[in-house]
C-alpha cells in the first residue's frame, strides 16, 4: 500500500491515524478526504510532512467526490462519521447520509474500481448493551440509539458488498476511544475542559451503573493498522481497550488529576436509552499481533496534561456552534 486514502482524517482519531501512518511507513502517501463539520479541525494535523500528505475538502455523501478521491490510492480507511450519541438523539438525519448513505458510495466505488482494501471503523456500540461478559464477532449485533444504528447500517451494506461482490472489505470495532484532539463534546474531554474552567461536570444518571472501555487513540490507530495489513477481507476485528471504568470512577480520576474536587460533580438527566455496558473480546485481532500498549493511568495522565497544556486547542472549539449545542444539550443544566 502506498498511497492511502484516510476519510474523516481531520477529526480526532483519523488524525491520529494520519500521523501513525506517516511515522511507521516511510514510503506511504497518505491523502486526507473530509468535509470538515463541526468535528473536523485542520489543527489536528499541524506539522504533518507535507510531502507525503494530501487533503482534498470533501464529502463521503457525494458519489462522485469520493469516487474520484479512491482513483489514484490502494486502500481506503473510512474515519469519516456523525460520531455523537447525543446529537444522534436530537436528530439523525446527517448520521444517515454521512454513516449509511456515505459508506455506500465507498464501498460502490470501490467495486468499481477495484479498490485492494477498504477499511470501515466501526464501534463496539453496534452489538448494544452487555450486562456481563464479552461481546465476541460472532455475536449478532443489536444497535439501540441512532448513531449506532446507522453505524451497523453502514457496516451492513459493506458486509453485503463483500458477500456479492467480493469487495476487500474489513470491518473493526473499536471502544471507547480517549487521547489528545478529541472534541469536547465527548464526556472525557468534555469532563477535563470544564474541570480546567471549575465549571460543572453533567454526570447522566449518577455514573455509577454506566461502564465504557477505554481504550488509548494510539492503540485504537494500531489495531485499524493492523487489521488493515494482516486482516482477511470479510472479517470483523474487535478492538478492545481493556481498561472497564463506571462514569463516576472515571469522573473522580479527572478531577484528581485536574485538582478540582466532588462539588462539581452534577448529577443531571440521563440520556435516552442509555446503553448500561460496552464489552468486546479483542483475541482474534490479539491473534494477529495486536497489543494495546498504553497503561490506563499514564494514559489519563498524559491525556488530562495535553488539554491543560493545549487551551487554545479547545478554546477555539467551545465558541459559536458548540455553545449553541451546549446549551440545547444542558439547558439549565450547563
Ligand atoms: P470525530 O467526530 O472526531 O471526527 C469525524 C471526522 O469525520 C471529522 O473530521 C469530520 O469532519 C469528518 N466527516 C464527518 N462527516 C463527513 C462526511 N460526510 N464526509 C467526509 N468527512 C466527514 O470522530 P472520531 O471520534 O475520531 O471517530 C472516527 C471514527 O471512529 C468514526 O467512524 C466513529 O464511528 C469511530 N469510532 C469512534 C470511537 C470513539 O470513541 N471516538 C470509538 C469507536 C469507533
Ligand atoms: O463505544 C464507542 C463509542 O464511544 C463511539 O462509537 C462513539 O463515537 C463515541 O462517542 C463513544 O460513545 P459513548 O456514548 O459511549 O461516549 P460519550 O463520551 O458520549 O459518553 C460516555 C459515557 O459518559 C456514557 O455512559 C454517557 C456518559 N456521559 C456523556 C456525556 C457527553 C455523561 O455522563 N455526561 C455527558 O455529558
Amino acid at each position: 500500500m502506498k498511497r492511502i486514502l484516510v476519510t474523516g482524517g481531520a477529526g480526532f482519531i483519523g488524525s491520529h491515524f494520519v500521523r501513525y501512518q506517516l511515522a511507521q511507513y516511510p514510503g506511504v502517501h497518505i491523502v486526507n478526504f473530509d468535509k470538515l463539520t463541526y468535528a473536523g479541525n485542520l489543527d489536528n494535523l499541524a506539522g504533518v510532512d507535507e510531502s507525503r500528505y494530501t487533503f482534498v475538502r470533501g464529502d463521503i455523501a457525494d458519489a462522485d467526490a469520493i469516487r474520484a478521491a479512491m482513483e489514484s490510492c490502494d486502500a481506503v480507511v473510512n474515519f469519516a462519521a456523525e460520531t455523537h450519541v447525543d446529537r444522534s438523539l436530537m436528530g439523525a438525519s446527517e448520521f444517515i447520509d454521512t454513516d449509511v448513505r456515505g459508506v455506500y458510495n465507498i464501498v460502490e466505488a470501490a467495486k468499481q474500481l477495484n479498490a485492494k482494501r477498504v477499511l470501515l471503523v466501526s464501534t463496539d456500540e453496534v452489538y448494544g448493551s452487555i450486562d456481563e461478559g464479552a461481546f465476541t464477532e460472532d455475536d449478532p449485533t443489536g444497535p439501540r440509539n441512532p448513531y449506532s444504528a446507522s453505524k451497523a447500517g453502514g457496516e451492513l451494506m459493506g458486509r453485503a458488498y463483500h458477500q456479492s461482490f467480493g469487495v476487500p472489505v474489513i470491518i473493526t470495532r473499536g471502544s471507547n476511544t480517549y487521547g489528545p484532539n478529541q472534541y469536547p463534546e465527548k464526556v472525557l474531554p468534555l469532563f477535563v475542559t470544564n474541570a480546567i474552567d471549575n465549571r460543572p461536570l453533567p454526570l447522566y444518571s449518577g455514573g455509577e451503573h454506566n461502564v465504557r472501555d477505554w481504550l488509548y487513540v494510539e492503540d485504537h490507530c494500531s489495531g485499524i493498522d493492523c487489521a488493515l495489513r494482516n486482516g482477511a477481507p470479510g472479517e470483523i476485528y474487535n478492538i478492545a481497550g481493556g481498561n472497564e471504568r463506571e462514569n463516576i470512577a472515571l469522573t473522580h480520576r479527572i478531577l484528581e488529576l485536574t485538582g478540582r474536587d466532588e462539588s462539581l460533580i452534577k448529577l443531571v438527566p440521563d440520556r435516552p436509552g442509555h446503553d448500561r455496558r460496552y464489552a468486546i473480546d479483542a483475541s482474534k485481532l490479539r491473534a494477529l499481533g495486536w497489543r494495546p500498549g498504553m497503561d490506563w493511568d499514564e494514559g489519563m495522565a498524559l491525556t488530562v496534561q495535553w488539554y491543560q497544556e493545549n487551551e487554545p486547542w479547545w478554546r477555539r472549539i467551545k465558541t459559536g456552534e458548540y455553545l449553541e449545542y451546549y446549551k440545547k444539550q444542558y439547558g439549565e443544566n450547563g
